[in-house]
């Protein structure tokens, strides 16, 4: 297994009038070339903090990040332009690197072709449903020939059944192009069902609390139909202890 990024005991500080935060703390983690990996942790506890670190956004005040490959980033909101087709919305990342060839632009095309989208590509994305648009999203990122995809909380502004459908199919993309991801979300069963392993990250400043290797004996089946798998309930009876968010949940649901 070749590892494709590499974190060493990289720790972050914002730095405001009010002091210092400290927002990750000494990480120690490698992700591996195809692998799937999600990272769950607290509201708050510095996950979003890491992607900007992996994308090069944001500096690590301590430690080192290896990372051998291209990043692509893909948001929790699509921000899809209004104004221009799905076709121009696909292509925008590519413009924006000068990298509009004709063997890019017909790479999107069929990207666009293969994963349903053929006949919207002159539609604006207004004209699209959440979970298409959402794939219109991944392609624009998929179209830089990314190694390694960034994912914050792609699928949070979608209903509980679409977000079940549209986790599914963009997981199924991203295996079939063979990308490297690494995912964060606040749902547990998502990650258990699209993940290889799942990082379990405490509350703020971000340490890893641990690492599961998910196993489903299930095999290769949809991230649906994992969810069926018997060990499904053990991982995320394990992930939700580790997560230690019951006080705040109860709160929350008796309010
Ligand atoms: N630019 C910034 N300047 C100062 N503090 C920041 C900045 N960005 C984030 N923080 C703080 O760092 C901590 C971690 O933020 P981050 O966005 O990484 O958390 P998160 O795990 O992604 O949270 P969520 O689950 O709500 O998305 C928070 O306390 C946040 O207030
Ligand atoms: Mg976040």
């Amino acid at each position: 297994m070749r590892t494709i990024v590499s974190l060493e005991d990289v720790s972050l500080h914002y730095h405001s009038k009010n002091g210092e935060t400290p927002a990750v703390s000494h990480l120690n983690l490698e992700v591996f070339q195809g692998e799937f990996l999600s990272i769950v942790g607290p509201s708050g506890c510095g996950k979003s903090s890491l992607l900007s670190m992996l994308s090069g956004l944001l500096k690590p005040s301590s430690g080192t990040i290896s990372i051998d490959g291209e990043i692509g980033y893909m948001l929790q909101k699509d921000h899809l332009l209004e104004w221009r087709t799905v076709k121009e919305n696909a292509l925008l990342g590519l413009e924006i690197k000068g990298m509009l060839t004709p063997e890019n632009t017909s790479y999107v095309e069929h990207l666009l072709e293969q994963y349903g989208l053929g006949a919207f590509m002159e539609q604006y994305p207004s004209q699209l449903s959440g979970g298409m648009r959402q794939r219109v999203a991944l392609i624009r990122t998929l179209a830089i020939h990314p190694d390694i995809l960034l994912l914050d909380e792609p699928f949070s502004a979608l209903d509980y059944q679409t977000r079940l459908t549209v986790s599914d199919e963009i997981g199924s993309i991203i295996r079939k192009e063979k990308k490297t991801a690494i995912l964060v979300s606040h749902d547990i069963s998502e990650a258990i069902s699209l993940s290889d392993r799942v990082v379990v990250f405490s509350a703020r400043p971000a340490t890893i609390k641990n690492i599961h290797t998910i196993e489903l004996s299930i095999g290769e089946h949809s991230p649906m139909q994992t969810r069926e798998a018997p060990e499904f309930r053990e991982y995320f009876n394990r992930i939700w202890k580790e997560l230690d968010i019951h006080v705040e949940s109860e709160k929350t649901t008796t309010s």
